[in-house]
């Protein structure tokens, strides 16, 4: 059995904590498709070519803890806007998404072009101002220095990016519900993506 639900949405909406709460949840496998485009951001920043970084990834280049900064997010949201960038992980992502069992993918462009025939898709947002404050607590809570107003710059540039780029933008699919968390506790967030998903969900 494959049964495949797609999460997209921007940058710190909360897609992450709700795809992984979901998976648990049914019992499905999660990939979070943003670490694919930071690994290609990160080894870009150490001076691999894109696209090459991108056709040569491997397992272990997603355990790196430093995939999670701010300057390795921006390096994933300026070579996801390459084609070719883009091209070499379809594969794989849509190997994943058809995998026995079920699935949960989140990221830009699951429910657009990865898996338009996704079985639930959601997109999940909030404001800007909402999630740069998330961010930003969650840096300051790493001991990271930094000001909410660049955080703030920074979640609008890469979400401008993110929409702007020509191929795969980011973009709620027409048949998406959409959840905006920004007056939200992470619980109900949860909470109604669980009850969406299984209005469509009957397990065999
Ligand atoms: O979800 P994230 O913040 O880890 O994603 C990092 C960047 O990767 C994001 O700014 C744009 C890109 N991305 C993408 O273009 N398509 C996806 N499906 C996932 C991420």
């Amino acid at each position: 059995m494959s049964f495949t639900i797609a999460i997209d949405g921007p940058a710190a909406a909360g897609k992450g904590t709700i795809s992984k709460a979901v998976a648990a949840e049914f019992g499905f496998a999660h990939l979070d498709t943003g670490l694919l485009y930071r690994a290609v951001g990160a080894k870009v920043l150490a001076g691999t070519e894109a696209v090459q970084a991108a056709q040569n990834l491997q397992s272990e280049d997603f355990g790196d803890a430093d995939l999670r900064t701010t300057k390795v997010a921006e390096a994933a949201s300026k070579v996801a806007a390459i084609p070719a960038v883009r091209s070499a992980l379809l594969d794989f992502q849509i190997e994943f998404a058809a995998r026995d069992g079920g699935a949960v993918l989140d990221g830009r462009d699951i429910g657009t072009v990865i898996c338009p025939n996704a079985d639930v898709k959601l997109f999940v947002t909030a404001s800007a101002e909402v999630r740069a404050d998330r961010r930003f607590k969650e840096l300051t809570a790493k001991g990271d220095q930094t000001d909410f107003q660049k955080v703030l710059a920074a979640v609008i540039a890469r979400d401008e990016r993110d929409a702007a780029r020509d191929v795969a933008p980011m973009v709620a699919a027409a048949d998406a519900i959409t959840l905006d968390t920004s007056d939200m506790s992470i619980e109900n967030a949860v909470a109604q993506a669980i009850s969406a998903i299984r209005a469509k969900y009957i397990p065999s």
